[in-house]
């Protein structure tokens, strides 16, 4: 039964898989191997440490929202995108670059650093048991890479309004938005970004008073008051290293990690949502954010790609040619 739901699932997706000026199977002639490259290095990396698909999840994020899905977060110097404050925590990097390298072995200058972010993310919810998809390729790599531009990047802090707000000015509706959000059913923040909502949250100097009282106290014990900022939280409390619906279950009973993530709940559209992929009747449900995850992703994967002959095909990811 399951089986036959998610070839179901990934036949639709194939057919609805054109978007713009991508295709699936870009690489097929001119470089054949170029997805199971990066298939094997994500695989041998995710062996070694499993909860680096979650690194590579949100490098794939942050670029497409920063100058489109064209590999400007990969880009190393002072001003570039990964030197802005929201993206001082990614990692994952070194895949990239590895998967980039044995693709300029096999094919040399064929395989944007854009295209592999795309597919090392597929990889990765992949690996980590979640839904698998075609990813159309195609993109092609951009020569401009700016720290003052991250500010596109949604930060934990923001409202709902806000969420919503910089999803739709990159095409994503507020169903996307909390969609792709439950990318966090996989990966960790850090005690500094939640310890506000631990101790001080309100003026009176109380914690945020939507968090679930056992879980408060869970989240004090591992992050004291004047303890250790760069301890590691999972995102997921229930199951870090696995794609599954338990974040839904999380938000809808106050145990969202970020301040962000909670307040998909305050809101009467999004909380329908997370509802939706929370509810009980559990392989069901969870096949329905199995089958709206795929296509979020691909529609995020598209935002603003430089297709044809538009940019370049880096020879290093972390450098424009
Ligand atoms: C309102 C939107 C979002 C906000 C405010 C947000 C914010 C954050 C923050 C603050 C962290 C923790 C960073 C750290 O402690 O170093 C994080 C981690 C993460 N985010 Fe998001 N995020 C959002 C949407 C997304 C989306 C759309 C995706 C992917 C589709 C995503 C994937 C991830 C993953 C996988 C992690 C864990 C990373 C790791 O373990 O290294 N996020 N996010
Ligand atoms: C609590 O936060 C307020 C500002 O929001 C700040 O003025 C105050 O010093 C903080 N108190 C503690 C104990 O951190
Ligand atoms: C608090 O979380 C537990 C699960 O950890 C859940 O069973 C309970 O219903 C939650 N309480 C509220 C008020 O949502």
């Amino acid at each position: 039964m399951e089986g036959a739901w998610i070839i179901f699932v990934m036949i639709s997706i194939m057919i609805l898989s054109v978007q713009g000026q991508l295709k699936t199977g870009f690489y097929s002639s001119s470089c054949p191997k170029a997805e199971a490259i990066v298939r094997s290095t994500v695989e041998s990396y995710f062996k070694r440490d499993p909860t680096i698909a979650a690194g590579l999840l949100r490098l794939h994020f942050h670029d497409c929202f920063v100058q489109g899905c064209d590999g400007s977060v990969l880009i190393t110097g002072p001003s570039a995108e990964r030197n802005a404050l929201p993206n001082l925590g990614l990692r994952g990097f070194e895949v990239i670059e590895d998967a980039k390298s044995q693709l300029e072995s096999s094919c040399p200058g064929v395989v944007s650093c854009a295209d592999i972010l795309a597919l090392a993310a597929r990889d990765s919810v992949d690996l980590s048991n979640g839904p698998s998809w075609s990813v159309p390729t195609g993109r092609r790599d951009g020569r401009v890479s700016l720290s003052s531009q991250a500010s596109n990047l949604p930060s934990p802090l923001d409202s709902i309004t806000t969420q919503k707000q910089k999803f739709a000015a990159k095409g994503l509706d507020d169903h996307d938005l909390v969609t792709l959000v439950g990318a966090h059913t996989i990966g960790q923040t850090h005690c500094q970004f939640i310890r506000y909502r631990l101790y001080n949250f309100t003026t009176t100097g109380n914690s945020d008073p939507t968090i679930n009282q056992s879980f408060l106290l869970q989240l004090q014990t591992l992050c004291p008051k004047d303890g250790d900022g760069t301890k590691p939280v999972a995102l997921d409390k229930d199951s870090q290293t696995d794609f599954d619906v338990s974040f839904f279950k999380n938000v809808r009973d106050g145990n969202g990690v970020l301040e962000s993530d909670q307040r998909l709940w305050d809101d009467a559209d999004t909380r329908d949502v997370v509802q939706k992929y929370a509810g009980n009747i559990r392989g069901l449900l969870g096949l329905r954010f199995n089958f709206n995850f795929p296509k979020a992703m691909i529609k995020m994967s598209s935002i603003e790609v430089k297709t044809g002959t538009d940019g370049e095909i880096r020879k290093v990811c972390s450098k424009i040619n």
